[in-house]
Formats: structure tokens, C-alpha cells, sequence
């Protein structure tokens, strides 16, 4: 595909971060899907920030990489948006001042309170006995109830946010995958998990992340759990960001990364409501008509697929159009946030559907350009540590999948 000759990337294997973590600070708390390094954040932070001053967002704020890195910097106030609550829990744990005396002292509680044999009741949802067995919805159950509606709000965070990772790993769910796959006849014969135990482990291991916190969180964080396309209803984020620094999603939730899929089982344990609907209600989740973009790249790409579409009974083309249309709205609220000369960094990965390349960064920095936006740069990095879908492609579809994620783009863009 022929790319605007005006429009230059970077590569610089500087921004591979290769030794960097993603561990570092309190991001190892819990794992989530196509998390951001936090050296990008940083570096952007350090470049683009505007020290104690900086008023920061993240539109699609996941697991807040972005918001543990404003506090890090010592950003004035950070906000994030997501409408996963799962992705808000972590977010806020790792954000938050959590009492530690109190976990401390409920910890200490744990065995006595499983001496006591204490039985519970699990909460009913559609999938429970899907994805679990009995032993497990017990286990699972005579935890939660351990925890739930504690009265202090950080505390009760920082067990939800733990017992979530649990919730995952004690499911009959495939290791490494986003979606919901269940794990062959023959590993399961052999899955014998310990929830308890596993419990015992993350709370001990979350209690020494969050007990080693030594940078100063001064910053201000205000996190919501909203659509980002709802942004213009929210008074103090119009005309108030200095900074934005984020990773969107690079295409609709069913075909490629499923956030609520990943997310539903700890959605669903921890009560919170439409945990079954999260993947529709994301970027691209709803089908619309055909359009134009009046964005060569994004036009053409979208005409060849409807071309190659030809040979299959399923349709693919509009996926891509219900994307972008959702992609656009949701960066029209993102742009009437910014100041004028305030930045929005963009952290993209280029698919391909049916083998034709959507460069999503050259779409991203046009779609702001229209907006009032000036390109800054672009860096190309090699994804090395993003944990990818090994079956983003349902059907298993020629060109898609782990192989077409090789690089990623930080686009820069600046209001005039
Ligand atoms: C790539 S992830 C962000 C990961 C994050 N940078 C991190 O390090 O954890 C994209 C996020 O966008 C959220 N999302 C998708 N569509 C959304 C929408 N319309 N409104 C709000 N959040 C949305 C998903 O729930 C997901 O958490």
C-alpha cells in the first residue's frame, strides 16, 4: 500500500526498551490483556509532560499502566477511562492508598478463619458451571465471602484485585489465551488446582508490591468506568488535558483482542453487572453501514477487503468499518480534551484482515489532523514483551494472528 510521502516513522531500537520490565513499580499487581511497557509511558511522560503542572489521560486506561507512571512522574492529576470494571479494580489498586495495616491484619486472619470451616454460597451466573468445577465454585466462594463488602474500600480492593487472578487461573480456561477456549480432555484430566492455596499466594505477594511503594503518589486520580465516546459530558476533562498516553484497541473485541472475554469470569465473581455484553459495548462491537473515511489508506483497504470478501461466506469488511466508525467518534472526544499545544501519544499495532494491512498509525494521525492536530513523530518499536492472541482469528483465517503483530507505532501528535 501506497503511504503518504509526507508522513515519516522512526525506528530506533532505543525504544524496544529490551532490558526493561514489565514488572517495574506496582504493574506486575495483576495481568491484562496487550498491556502497555511502561517505559514508553515514562519516556513520554519525561518528553511531553508538563512536571507538577501536567493535568494527564488515559481514554482506554486497561490495567493503568499509564496512571501508575503519572504518579511515578508526579503528573498534578491523572484520569482514566474504561468501560471493562475489571480494568478500573486493578487500575485503582494499583493507584490508591490502600490501608496495609488493615490487609496486614486480615491476612493474618485467613487460616483461622478457614479453621472455622466456614461454608458460602457462590454467586449464580449463566457460564459458572461452564468454566468451573464444583470443588472450585466452593473454594472460590468460601473466599469471596472472606473478603466482600469489607468496610474499608481500599482494602476491599486490594482483595478483589487479588482474588481475580485466582478466579482465572482455577478456571477450566486454556493457559495464554484471551478468549474463553477450554483446555483439552487430557489437561483437564490432569487440573487439579488449590484456590486457597493460590489465594494464600497472590495476597502475600500483592501485599510486598504494594509494601515496597517508595515514589511519591501525590498525584490526583480520578478513574471512570465509561465509554470514552462519553467523555464531552464530563466538564473538568473538556479543554483541561495537557497529556494523553494511550494504547486503543487495534481492532473489535470479537476478532481480535477479547477484553471482556478475558475479563468476564472475575466480572462475574466479583458481581459486577452486564459482564456477558462487555465485548459488544467496546470499540467496533456494533455493526453499522458502509461509509467512506475520505482516508485513502483506511478507503482502499477497506475496498480490498470487501474484493477478497468474494471468495467467503463470511463477510469481513465491515468489522473494519464498525471499527474505524467507533475509532473516529471515540477520538473526536479524545481531541476536545486536549489544551492547545498539549500532546496525545498513540500506541498502535497494524492488523491485517483477509492478508490486507490496516496501518492504524497512519490512520490515527490523520483522523487527529482533521481535528486541529499536528504530527510530532512517529516511532516504530519490535514488539518484544506484548502478549498477543495466538487465536485472534477465530476462523483461523490466512494473514492473521500473532505473525502480522511484528511492530508497534507511538504516534506523536501536537494541537495547534
Ligand atoms: C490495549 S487495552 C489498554 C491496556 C493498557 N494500556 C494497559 O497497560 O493495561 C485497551 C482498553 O480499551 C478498553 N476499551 C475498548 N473500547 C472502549 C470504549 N469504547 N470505551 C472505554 N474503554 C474501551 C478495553 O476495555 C481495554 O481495557
Amino acid at each position: 500500500m501506497e503511504i503518504d510521502n509526507n508522513y515519516k516513522r522512526k525506528y530506533d531500537e532505543k525504544w524496544n526498551f529490551k532490558d526493561g520490565s514489565m514488572k517495574d513499580l506496582v504493574h506486575g499487581l495483576h495481568p491484562y490483556p496487550a498491556m502497555m511497557m511502561p517505559l514508553i509511558a515514562r519516556t513520554m511522560f519525561n518528553e511531553y509532560g508538563k512536571g507538577e503542572n501536567t493535568v494527564f489521560l488515559d481514554p482506554y486506561v486497561g490495567s493503568g499502566t499509564t496512571l501508575v507512571e503519572a504518579q511515578y512522574y508526579g503528573a498534578k492529576k491523572a484520569f482514566g477511562i474504561d468501560l471493562n470494571p475489571l480494568a478500573v479494580l486493578i487500575s485503582r489498586t494499583k493507584t490508591e492508598v490502600i490501608n496495609l495495616e488493615m490487609v496486614k491484619a486480615k491476612i493474618d486472619e485467613f487460616d483461622s478463619y478457614l479453621a472455622g470451616n466456614p461454608v458460602a454460597v457462590a454467586p449464580e451466573f449463566s457460564i459458572r458451571n461452564s468454566w468451573f468445577s464444583e470443588k472450585m465454585i466452593n473454594e472460590l466462594a468460601i473466599i469471596r465471602n472472606f473478603f466482600f463488602n469489607m468496610e474499608d474500600n481500599t482494602v476491599n480492593d486490594f482483595f478483589k484485585t487479588s482474588f481475580s487472578e485466582v478466579v482465572r487461573s482455577v478456571s477450566e480456561t486454556r493457559n495464554g489465551e484471551f478468549k474463553l477456549y477450554r483446555m483439552s480432555k487430557k489437561s483437564l484430566e490432569k487440573f487439579n488446582p488449590d484456590a486457597i492455596g493460590m489465594f494464600r499466594e497472590v495476597i502475600k505477594r500483592n501485599f510486598e508490591i504494594l509494601k515496597s511503594i517508595s515514589y511519591k503518589r501525590s498525584t490526583e486520580i480520578e478513574i471512570f468506568n465509561d465509554n470514552t465516546m462519553n467523555i464531552p459530558k464530563y466538564d473538568e476533562l473538556v479543554g483541561g488535558v495537557d497529556l494523553i498516553i494511550t494504547s486503543p484497541p487495534y481492532g473489535d473485541s470479537h476478532t481480535t483482542v477479547a477484553y471482556g472475554q478475558f475479563s468476564r469470569l472475575s466480572n462475574e465473581w466479583l458481581g459486577f453487572a452486564e459482564a456477558g455484553s462487555l465485548d459488544r459495548r467496546l470499540l467496533g462491537g456494533a455493526r453499522v453501514k458502509d461509509r467512506v473515511f475520505d482516508i485513502q489508506e483506511l478507503d482502499e483497504a477497506i475496498e480490498e477487503i470487501k474484493e477478497r470478501d468474494k471468495k467467503f461466506t463470511r463477510e469481513r469488511w465491515w468489522e473494519v468499518t464498525a471499527f474505524y466508525n467507533d475509532y473516529e467518534e471515540s477520538i473526536k472526544s479524545v481531541a476536545i480534551t486536549v489544551k492547545k499545544g498539549g500532546h496525545v501519544v498513540y500506541v498502535v499495532g497494524n492488523r491485517r484482515v483477509r492478508n490486507v494491512e490496516l496501518p492504524m498509525d497512519v490512520i490515527t494521525y490523520k483522523m487527529f489532523e482533521k481535528l486541529g492536530f499536528e504530527h510530532v513523530v512517529t516511532h516504530v518499536r519490535d514488539i518484544l514483551n506484548k502478549r498477543m492472541p495466538s487465536k485472534a482469528s477465530p476462523s483461523n483465517e490466512e494473514g492473521e494472528g500473532i505473525s502480522t503483530m511484528m511492530n508497534e507505532y507511538i504516534v506523536v501528535m501536537k494541537k495547534k
